[in-house]
């Protein structure tokens, strides 16, 4: 099967790569890629957001199978454009990617449903924001209703700060219309947890827990980023929990989703925070994660084709999804200065890996035959081994390999994760 993938990162490195390992597997097109990409793909230049761009290729070269990844192209109905083409794809259409597209949406499904979450407020109305935040309780969580690049939730520690965060989302317009609508939401403490999962509107299938780090600094300080590193699985997330979101939380999202005329066949994200009260979601994503696809993926012993055919079919409840029990971290690799300002165009020296190493290629180009940095998260250093232990210890040596002039690395992927297995 010829195989068009959509997207140009680590996580679609990390897909592309497991994909390979399917025997059904023929030739996989990636629409943009990169330059790490295009060793293990044809990479083409056209935006994932390019609807009609990317339209205009599939019509041409008619894969037999599409995987979107990215969230504006999902968003947007890039599978609902494919399919009128008569390509089958891996990837919720428009009207079930607005659990992640939209904030209000997911709260009220939430709320709806019974399913457990923060407690907030919606609103279109700056002062009446602010009105109603001068008597909230801090810290509280402002968030706006849009896609925001992952930096469209503010923690804010004073009326000051929220006031600011008021501001810039809903007059100054900092995410653009994304910030129209804002929520106003309860501060939960606890461990977060991701947990992506399979799913054809009907079946839900959990993959290997796993735990980002999502700060710029080592000791969770900094700004907020797309993810620094991650680890699977995350041992917060005992097997009593996976029971027990289960039973509240996947189930009941994917048969309120299907109530709802909405059903979701993809890969569902639960951003789970494991609060003293149980497991309440922070966040649905309506994707894989990125990084936490490069550590879980790492440790599928399925077929990862066999298994999104079946999310496509509504087979999933027939389909192997098996997890190694195994552990694997990712370090990720950025430029200096990122997530704001960093520099480019620096040559990248990779080494060979060895077993169970792999690296997964972000934000990179070819240039004359040289790979170069082009974004602020470069690639990702990725070990799986037996233990956690030894997977953060490898993912740090594989990285150690790793050159270019102005990396910056976290010293601290997998540091809560040990601690809590008490290593
Ligand atoms: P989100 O964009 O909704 O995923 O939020 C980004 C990050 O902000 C999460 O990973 C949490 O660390 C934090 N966060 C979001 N909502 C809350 C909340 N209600 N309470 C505490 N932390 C939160
Ligand atoms: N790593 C978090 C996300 O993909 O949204």
């Amino acid at each position: 099967m010829n195989i068009l993938v959509i997207g140009g990162g680590g996580r679609e490195h990390a897909v592309i790569k497991t994909l390979k390992k399917s025997r059904d597997c023929g030739k996989i097109w990636c629409l943009p890629g990169n330059g790490g990409i295009a060793a293990d793909a044809e990479c083409v230049p056209v935006k994932a957001t390019d609807i009609e761009g990317i339209a205009a290729f599939a019509s041409e070269k008619k894969p037999d199978f599409a995987v979107v990844t990215p969230d504006d192209p999902l968003c947007m109905g890039l599978v609902d454009r494919l399919e009128s083409l008569g390509i089958p794809c891996f990837g919720p259409r428009a009207n079930a990617a607005i659990i992640e597209g939209s904030k209000v949406f997911s709260k009220n499904l939430m709320k709806k449903y019974g399913i457990p979450t923060a407690e907030s407020r919606v609103f279109t109305d700056a002062d009446e924001a602010l009105a109603y935040l001068k008597t909230h309780a801090y810290p509280a969580v402002v968030k706006a209703d849009g896609l925001a690049l992952g930096k469209g939730a503010i923690i804010v520690n004073s009326y000051a700060e929220a006031e600011k965060a008021i501001r810039g989302m809903m007059v100054e317009k900092v995410f653009g219309e994304s910030g129209s609508r804002v929520l106003v939401e309860e501060f939960l403490t606890g461990p977060e947890v991701s947990v992506l999962s399979f799913t054809d509107g009907e079946t839900v299938v959990p993959m290997v827990s796993s735990m980002d780090h999502k700060r710029a600094q080592t000791g969770d300080r900094g700004l907020n980023t797309g993810g620094m590193g991650t680890v699977a699985p995350n041992p917060y997330y005992t097997e009593e929990i996976a029971a027990r979101c289960m039973k509240e939380i996947f189930l009941p999202t994917v048969n309120a989703m299907k109530k709802e005329g909405r059903p979701f066949r993809g890969c569902l994200y639960f951003g789970l925070m494991l609060t003293p009260e149980g497991p309440k979601v922070i966040e649905y994503n309506c994707r894989f994660g990125d990084p936490e696809t490069q550590v879980v993926l790492p440790l599928l012993q399925s077929d990862l084709l066999k298994i999104m055919m079946a999310c496509r079919n509504g087979t999933l409840a027939e389909a192997e999804v098996k997890f190694s029990s195994g552990a694997a971290c990712c370090v990720v690799l950025a430029s200096e200065g990122y997530p704001q300002k960093y520099d480019t165009g620096y040559e990248i020296s990779l080494p060979e890996t060895g077993e169970g190493e792999e690296i997964f290629v972000a934000g990179a180009r070819l240039s004359e035959g040289k790979l170069l940095t082009s974004g602020g998260r470069v690639l990702g250093a990725v070990a799986v081994a037996p233990t956690l232990k030894e997977a953060v210890e490898r993912a740090y040596a594989l990285s150690d390999k790793i050159a270019f002039a102005n990396a910056y690395k976290r010293a601290d992927i997998g540091g809560r994760a040990l601690a809590a297995l008490g290593e």
